[in-house]
């Protein structure tokens, strides 16, 4: 059992290490992603929580909900059916592959809410004041010349409800990785790019869980 729950880690720790490969931190070139099974699959759900994250994001019929950086779609099918056929879950991902892959997910699970784009490391491609929720999981730190990124971004977040909600790997959960996040990292940068911290939440044992909104 124990050696079974290593071999999980350590399947999310090389795919994690795959994409520091591809990756320079500064977000402009391509990412070598693993293959989107790492990110999917039953041994993740003990960890990741994905129902207890989806009732966290407080998600209503109609809602748009973008995944930024959504990797296989592992929470962005969630949201499709969380928000129902008036919502719309968007998946954004720099990985064609990943694209194809949630492209033909959506497909076969006849959902017609869920899209998935491919976009530019430096540019979510939002349409100003049409989004009611972003979301990224251990794609923050991905993100290159942040605090200028998510100051851009504030745009795409309808006024005066639009929400920001950041979850990454503590640095005890893959200690010496550059995959982890300090938790005051994002703190400190999405204040300097113009939002405030509402809510936190410690339900997950390997991730911190920030809600944002635009600050005034
Ligand atoms: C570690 S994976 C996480 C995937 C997904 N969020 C999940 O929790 O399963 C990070 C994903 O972010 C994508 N990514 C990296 N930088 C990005 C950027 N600047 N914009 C959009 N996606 C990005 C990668 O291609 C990858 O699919």
């Amino acid at each position: 059992m124990r050696a079974c729950a290593t071999r999980r880690t350590t399947a999310w720790a090389v795919a994690l290490m795959t994409v520091a490969v591809a990756s320079t931190g500064n977000g402009q070139q391509p990412y070598r992603n693993p293959a989107p099974s790492v990110f999917e699959g039953a041994a993740r759900e003990a960890w990741q929580k994905p129902e207890l994250v989806v009732r966290a994001l407080e998600l209503h019929p109609g809602m748009v909900v973008v995944d930024l950086g959504a990797g296989s779609g592992f929470f962005t099918r969630r949201f499709a059916e969380a928000v129902g056929p008036t919502g719309k879950a968007i998946g954004l991902d720099v990985d064609p592959d990943m694209v194809a892959y949630m492209t033909a997910d959506a497909r076969e699970r006849k959902l017609s809410n869920y899209e998935a784009r491919l976009v530019k490391p430096d540019d979510a491609g939002l349409a100003p004041n049409t989004v009611d929720l972003i979301f990224l999981c251990d794609t923050y730190h991905l993100i290159g010349d942040r605090v200028a990124y998510f100051r851009r971004l504030k745009a795409a977040l309808k006024p005066d409800r639009g929400r920001l909600v950041v979850v990454d790997f503590q640095p005890a959960a893959f200690p010496g990785s550059t995959h982890v996040m300090n938790p005051q990292v994002p703190q400190d940068e999405l204040r300097e790019a113009g939002y405030r911290l509402i809510k936190t939440d410690d339900f997950l044992p390997r991730q911190f869980f920030f809600v944002f909104v635009p600050a005034g």
